[in-house]
């Protein structure tokens, strides 16, 4: 059992090989406690997985299309082998940790329809954050990452199959570092977790628990209403407001200062000629 503990980089001490005893506490996901401990409304409407180990959370629901989706599934892994970033890159996902998230959904709208989904799903983590601490600094930082105090705490990824019908099935990612204290030199940006925020480990379960429900919230007021009806409440969170930024979007660098974003999402940069550019997607760093 140790060996295979070990195995999965879970950090245990031991005394001449006699006495073992783990780093850190290691409190597992639960399904029966997320569940119940969500709104009654939703514990029969949603689907959710639990994996101890999964290749990516968002693959293993790009991949199964046998199963139906006009009810929201939400699927997550305590470690994942593959786990899969923005831009191509790896996303770091020790076992028992974070939070590696997943929900797949049938949305009644086009592939077209769905621009500044991934703002408003920041938005709903912000949310269920600050429920769970109101003492956690949070911002958002364009297209979808989720900073504290200026570092990483997570980061979102959407991918989609459009459907024959017109409509289309999200696959939305959702990756929170909680109660990682290194990252054995893997992860380049700097990055940070609640644990290093709140001074001490949090219950993963109760997070999600709260996940759940902001993320479906949110998701039906943007299919209701779209992305306008959140833009105020996403620039008064913006960590890249009033900073000059280098946007890098393919081929493409654009160099501004940031105005917050429009009613589709797209952020708004005026340059240095005093002209505004708005910028649909790509990768913000300030300067
Ligand atoms: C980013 O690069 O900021 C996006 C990171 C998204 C990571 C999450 S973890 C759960 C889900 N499964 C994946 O393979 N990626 C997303």
């Amino acid at each position: 059992m140790i060996k295979k503990m070990e195995d999965k980089h879970v950090e245990i001490e031991t005394q001449k090989l006699k006495d073992y005893r783990l780093k850190q506490p290691l409190l597992l996901l639960d399904q029966k406690k997320i569940l119940t401990a969500l709104p009654e409304n939703l514990q029969t409407k949603i689907g959710l997985d639990i994996y101890s180990q999964l290749p990516s959370t968002n693959q293993y629901l790009l991949d199964d299309n046998d199963r139906n989706y006009t009810q929201p599934v939400f699927c997550l892994a305590e470690m994942q082998t593959a786990g899969k970033g923005r831009m191509g890159r790896q996303w770091h996902s020790p076992f028992g940790q974070n939070i590696y998230c997943s929900l797949r959904w049938d949305l009644p709208v086009g592939v077209c329809q769905l621009s500044g989904l991934s703002l408003v799903i920041g938005l709903a983590v912000l949310k269920a954050l600050q429920q769970f601490d109101p003492s956690l600094l949070l911002e958002l930082k364009w297209p979808n990452d989720i900073f504290a105090r200026g570092k990483k705490l997570g980061g979102i990824l959407i991918e989609m199959l459009a459907k024959s019908s017109g409509s289309c099935s999200v696959i939305i990612g959702i990756g929170l570092n909680c109660n990682m204290l290194n990252d054995d030199d893997v992860i380049e940006r700097e990055w940070s977790s609640l644990y290093h925020h709140l001074g001490k480990p949090v219950d993963r379960n109760v997070i999600v628990a709260l996940l759940i429900p902001a993320i479906l919230t949110y998701l039906q007021q943007f299919i209701d209403l779209g992305f306008a009806s959140f833009q105020s409440e996403w620039n008064k969170s913006d960590y890249l407001f009033d900073k000059e930024v280098t946007v890098m979007n393919r081929d493409q660098k654009i160099v501004g200062i940031v105005l917050g974003v429009d009613e589709l999402g797209q952020l708004r940069l005026q340059t240095a000629d005093k002209t505004v550019i708005t910028c649909a997607a790509g990768e913000a760093t300030l300067r």
